[in-house]
């Protein structure tokens, strides 16, 4: 018989929870997404996303455990190896939430805690992906790690060197906004709604990519593996409004306008990943990218990296859509924490900012 962890995962504004065996198999897996919520806003507004998670969690929790007998009769969380939460990077009051939940049942049912770090975890998502893909072939799964890392979210663009699945150095990082901020920032200053990247997608379909040459900053620059969005950002606002002007254009009435700027904006974007991440394989020799977070989702980008793949001879794995966005299955990682013996105690805090491992 396996043996079960419970992962929690509220770093921003995805309640989720999952019971995950030591075969890999997820036995239970339930989530809420607060998108409606922060659509009004055109961003995630860290206390609502906090109490929203203080109304999520226990049903979510109920949820999983139901689903869970369901797959394994008379389960019982007396029954879990450990309780494993992401403590780290995201809102800190969304953190608290899920932190303050795995505390609880970790004290109630006398079990060991895990930290999971959210953007190991993003990474681990392609670790799942290529066991799916190597079951499904009928074959072994194999490591994914060690790896060049992507991981490109509404927080963080980043590239790791990734050694093992929970040993990971900083290559690169944003300077200033994350690519899915930009997104947002971006889908708001085009009139589409929230979430920023799916919009900006779907209108960038009938644009040309090439009616605007917005600028790629740092892509030129051979010595850095770090990104930044914001001159980008501002080329764009640029293009609709003259400096300190609030008034935007209503582009409803510009289809084609809008079209071109989305397509162009989102060229610009998926250059600059895909030239860093490119960048980060050769300076690192390795011959893996892995790629996570929710701009991962991105069509232009995936078709891109795949391009690139096949071009510079590299395995890519980026999981399906549902793996690249926030969700508890991605704490299967915690596994790995359990195997190499990285247990947390009560005394575990949130780490709502980076932690910046190694930078070289
Ligand atoms: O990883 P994630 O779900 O949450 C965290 O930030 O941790 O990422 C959310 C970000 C948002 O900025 C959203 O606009 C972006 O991912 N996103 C996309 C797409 N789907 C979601 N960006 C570009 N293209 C997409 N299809
Ligand atoms: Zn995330």
């Amino acid at each position: 018989m396996p043996n079960y962890i419970l992962t929690i995962e509220s770093s921003c504004d995805e309640t989720a929870a999952a019971v995950i065996g030591d075969d890999g198999v997820v036995y239970a897996d339930a989530l809420a997404t607060q998108e409606k919520l922060h659509a009004l806003y055109g961003g995630v507004v860290p206390e609502l996303a906090s109490r929203a998670h203080c109304q999520r969690i226990n049903p979510i929790l109920d949820l999983t455990l139901k689903k869970a007998q369901e797959r394994i009769p008379g389960f019982t969380f007396n029954q879990l190896s450990a309780i494993a939460v992401a403590n780290a990077p995201g809102l800190a009051g969304s953190l608290l939430v899920g932190l303050t939940a795995a505390k609880t049942l970790a004290v109630v049912f006398d079990k060991p805690l895990i930290a999971v770090d959210h953007l190991q975890a993003h990474l681990y998502a392609a670790q799942l992906y290529a066991n799916s893909q190597a079951r499904e072939a009928g074959l072994v799964p194999i490591s994914v790690f060690p790896c060049v890392g992507l991981i490109v979210s509404g927080g963080h663009s980043t590239l790791y060197e990734c050694k093992s699945p929970i040993d990971f150095v900083t290559l690169g990082s944003t300077i200033d906004d994350a690519a899915g901020e930009a997104f947002d920032k971006v889908a708001a200053m085009l009139g589409l709604p929230y979430p920023g990247g799916p919009s900006i997608q779907k209108a960038a379909v009938d644009g040309n990519p090439k009616a605007y040459n917005f600028t790629r900053s740092l892509l030129n620059d051979p010595s850095r593996l770090d990104f930044s969005f914001s001159g980008l950002k501002t080329a764009v606002r640029y293009e609709l409004v003259g400096p300190g002007e609030r008034d935007f254009p209503d582009l409803s009435q510009q289809p084609q306008r809008r079209a071109d700027l989305a397509a162009s904006f989102q060229a610009a974007v998926v250059d600059c990943l895909a030239g860093k991440a490119v960048l980060a394989l050769k300076k690192t020799g390795y011959k893996t990218l892995c790629v996570g977070g929710g701009v991962a989702a991105n069509k232009v980008l995936r078709e891109r990296l795949e391009r690139e793949s096949k071009n510079k001879r590299f395995k890519l794995y980026i999981p399906p859509l549902k793996l690249c966005t926030d969700n508890a299955v991605m704490g299967a990682v915690a596994w790995e924490m359990y195997r190499a013996d990285r247990f947390a105690d009560l005394s575990l805090d949130i780490v709502p900012g980076l932690r910046r491992v190694g930078r070289q």
